[in-house]
């Protein structure tokens, strides 16, 4: 056998090794990819227990439970003063949607029968709307999914 040839040979199965090596460490432990996130799926219990609304807990902080459903987000008009960090609760108890805020880095799957979060800092200097779509294709009116942000200083 060429030198060469059996060089690339064990290249290959190193390569092989590592590839299968990683997806046998990743199942170790236990690691979920974000399809299938694992948690108990009770979609009914969850949106009785499921508040939408904005939260102040003062300082700035505001905690928004949204409701994210064919074709809409429920508040669809989110209205916070001076807010310096927004936790944003996002539930679907229908289909697949998205939540994603134009010019910024928020950008959520929300997945149905589960509560996605993300903590936001609003830029200090921004006064105005921002507008919020679903960027998930869940049917008919998913063009025509979106809702308002306000922010007042
Ligand atoms: Cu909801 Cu697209």
């Amino acid at each position: 056998m060429d030198r060469w040839e059996a060089l690339w040979i064990v290249i290959v199965a190193a390569t092989l090794g590592i590839f299968i090596g990683t997806l046998v460490a990743i199942a170790g432990v236990g690691y979920i990819p974000p399809s299938e996130v694992e948690a108990e799926y009770r979609p009914t219990d969850a949106v009785e227990e499921f508040k939408p609304g904005v939260r102040s807990l003062g300082d700035g902080v505001y905690e928004v439970n949204i409701l994210a459903y064919r074709f809409s987000f429920q508040p669809n008009k989110i209205v916070l003063e001076n807010p310096k960090e927004v936790r944003f609760r996002i539930y679907s108890n229908d289909v697949l949607h998205g939540f994603n805020i134009i010019g910024t880095n928020v950008n959520i799957m929300v997945i149905p029968g589960y509560v996605s979060e993300i903590v936001w800092r609003p830029p200090p200097d921004f006064e105005g709307s921002y507008l919020v779509i679903c960027n998930e294709y869940c049917g008919i009116g998913h063009s025509g999914m979106f809702a308002e942000l306000v922010i007042k200083r």
